[in-house]
């Protein structure tokens, strides 16, 4: 069977723009957010409190936080890495926040500098303060199905690097393919796994880079699995600087589309968003990469 209604978690003002060639001004920032808000989506994840050298695109978050008026009933969590990230977003009121480890050793060095070892030590003050401060914590885990350096990734592994994340007290767990490669009968064996060694589907979300085009039906397969929480971004834009060939999420309007056809009710207007994705890729100078948009813009 398949969920009633399933969450979908927004990602484009943080994963969809952190990927982009150029630094989007501040005010499209704030409109972007503004207008998924408004198209119905209730978690936008906003930005990162990472090191500016790093993720360049996203050195403006504490402008654009001051910015962006919350909306009431939507969350507008943030990544943080560390401490140093964690005391950035406190300052400024944020209550949503999401740590990121990796499932493999090579991509943890990129990405976070350190082993996975050293970045489970690092969370593990992050996770705590930020519980201690109320605050809701999600963890990602990348390189879930393959990883560009080292090829397929174990599953017993995936299982094991998640577990350390949620272990430290994170609420939900988003299993990222952050190069694309995963395939649906590889999804299943995962969440089996997961379940097997006790993380059921409710504390898990799916995270889909469409890159080799298996994001859709690899969510079919996670949602057939229980899984209701669903990460996408608004015309597919996105990808990560740290992580070679990983192009755009899943677009939030190709899931759309599916969730609709099948009678799954998210509460997102898709021809809203369409309008948001037709105007951000002006903002952004090419076109969107979803074929749900492309479609839909033509009528
Ligand atoms: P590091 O260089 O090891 O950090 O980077 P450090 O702790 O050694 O500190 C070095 C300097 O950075 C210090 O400054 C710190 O204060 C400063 P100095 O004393 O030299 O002047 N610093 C910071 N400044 C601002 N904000 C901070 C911060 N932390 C330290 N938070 C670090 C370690 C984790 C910071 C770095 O590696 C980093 O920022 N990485 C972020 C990489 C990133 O954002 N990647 C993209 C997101 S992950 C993703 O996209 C995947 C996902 O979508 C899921 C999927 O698709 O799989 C989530
Ligand atoms: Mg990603």
């Amino acid at each position: 069977g398949l969920p009633e209604r399933v969450t979908i978690y927004e990602v484009g003002p943080r994963d969809g723009l952190q990927n982009e060639p150029s630094v989007v001004p501040l005010e499209v920032k704030a409109e972007l957010v503004a207008r998924l808000a408004a198209a119905g989506l209730t978690t936008i994840e906003t930005t990162s409190f990472v090191h500016p050298k790093w993720v360049p695109q996203l050195a403006d978050a504490e402008e654009l936080l001051k910015r962006v008026e919350r909306v009431p009933g939507v969350r507008y969590p943030v990544l943080v890495p560390n401490e140093r990230g964690l005391d950035r977003a406190l300052d400024l009121g944020v209550t949503d926040v999401a740590i990121f480890g990796s499932a493999t050793e090579t991509f943890a060095r990129r990405n976070l500098n350190r082993s996975v070892d050293a970045s489970i030590e690092m969370f593990a003050p992050v996770v705590a303060r930020a519980r201690e401060n109320g605050l809701a914590v999600r963890a990602y885990l990348s390189m879930c199905f393959g990883d560009p350096w080292e090829g397929p990734v174990p599953i017993e592994q995936v299982v094991r690097n998640g577990r350390r994340l949620l272990d430290l007290g994170c609420g939900q767990l988003s299993l990222g393919d952050t190069i694309g490669v995963g395939t649906p009968g590889h999804v299943t064996a995962l969440l089996e796994a997961f379940a097997q060694a006790g993380v059921g589907p409710e504390r898990l979300a799916v995270h889909f880079h469409d890159t080799y085009g298996q994001a859709l039906v690899n969510t079919l397969s996670a949602l057939r699995a229980g899984v209701t929480v669903v990460d996408a971004s608004a015309g597919g834009i996105g990808g990560c600087p740290y992580a070679r060939s990983a192009t755009g999420n899943l677009a939030t309007e190709d899931l759309l589309w599916m969730l609709a056809g099948l009678g799954v009710e998210t509460g997102v207007d898709l021809r809203s968003l369409v309008a948001t994705s037709v105007w951000l890729a002006g903002e952004l100078g090419r076109p969107s990469p979803s074929r749900v948009v492309r479609a839909l813009a033509k009528e």
